[in-house]
């Protein structure tokens, strides 16, 4: 088994790796939710502490068990998650947002559970804080990785973010196509960089996705000193 692990290549580094979707509560028995099932996030924290780094999975509620050798902490909404990140992030070395975060929210959370009375229900819904946008603009030392879920012109809106988020790494993929994004256990990505250089990986495992986006991210950290 240790000799199977890829060397310690992460050791000493401390690696924030958030994943799942959050829930927004909307009254006390129901919440706006996605269909993240954590798998890209979960593979990414087991393969980074396998690699002798220090995990620390934020995590929104997957079916998942924790990762062997991770430190978790469960979060339910966006603000959660913004809170249980910005705590640890100054101490970090990496950040991986894996996450499928809400970017709304119920502008207000019923006291009781909501009745139906109407023939229709209206929701007003009111924006969450950008996490990792967040991130980027406290960026200091670390390297700070993203996703982008599209489902048009993955490139140029994968780019953008990359950009506004003040990232070095995004990993983009189609949602449409077939063996990539929510629940599937494969993965087609695309991992682009700041200095316009774009890498396509072909269909793969989601756990073979994580070494290759840990493998850059060892690059990254050796080319900053
Ligand atoms: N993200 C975040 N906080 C949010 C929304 C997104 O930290 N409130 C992070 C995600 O974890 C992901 C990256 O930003 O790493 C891109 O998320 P995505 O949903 O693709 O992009 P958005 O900026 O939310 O833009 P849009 O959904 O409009 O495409
Ligand atoms: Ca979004």
């Amino acid at each position: 088994d240790e000799l199977l692990r890829p060397h310690g290549v992460l050791a000493g580094k401390r690696i924030l790796v958030t994943a799942g979707g959050t829930r927004e509560p909307l009254d006390p028995v129901r919440y706006l939710g996605n269909r993240s099932s954590g798998k890209m996030g979960y593979a990414i924290a087991e393969a980074a502490a396998l690699r002798g780094a220090e995990v620390i999975l934020v995590s929104g509620s997957t079916g998942l068990n924790p990762p062997r050798g991770v430190l978790v902490k469960m979060v339910e909404t966006a603000e959660e998650m913004r809170q249980a990140v910005l705590a640890e992030y100054a101490a970090c070395d990496v950040v991986i947002k894996a996450a499928a975060v809400a970017d709304y929210r119920p502008k207000e959370i019923a006291e009781h559970k909501i009745k139906k009375t109407g023939e229709t229900l209206t929701l007003v819904l009111e924006k969450n804080p950008d996490i990792l946008r967040e991130l980027g603009a406290l960026k200091r030392h670390q390297i700070l990785v993203g996703f982008a879920a599209e489902t048009q012109d993955l490139l140029g809106n994968a780019q953008e973010k990359l950009a506004k988020k003040n990232l070095d790494m995004i990993v983009a993929n189609d949602v449409t196509l077939p063996g990539a994004g929510f629940n599937a256990d494969t993965n087609i990505v695309k991992l682009i960089y700041r200095d316009g250089s774009v890498e396509e990986l072909e269909q793969m495992p989601k756990k073979r996705v994580a070494e290759i986006v840990l493998d850059r991210i060892c690059d990254l950290l050796t080319k900053r000193g």
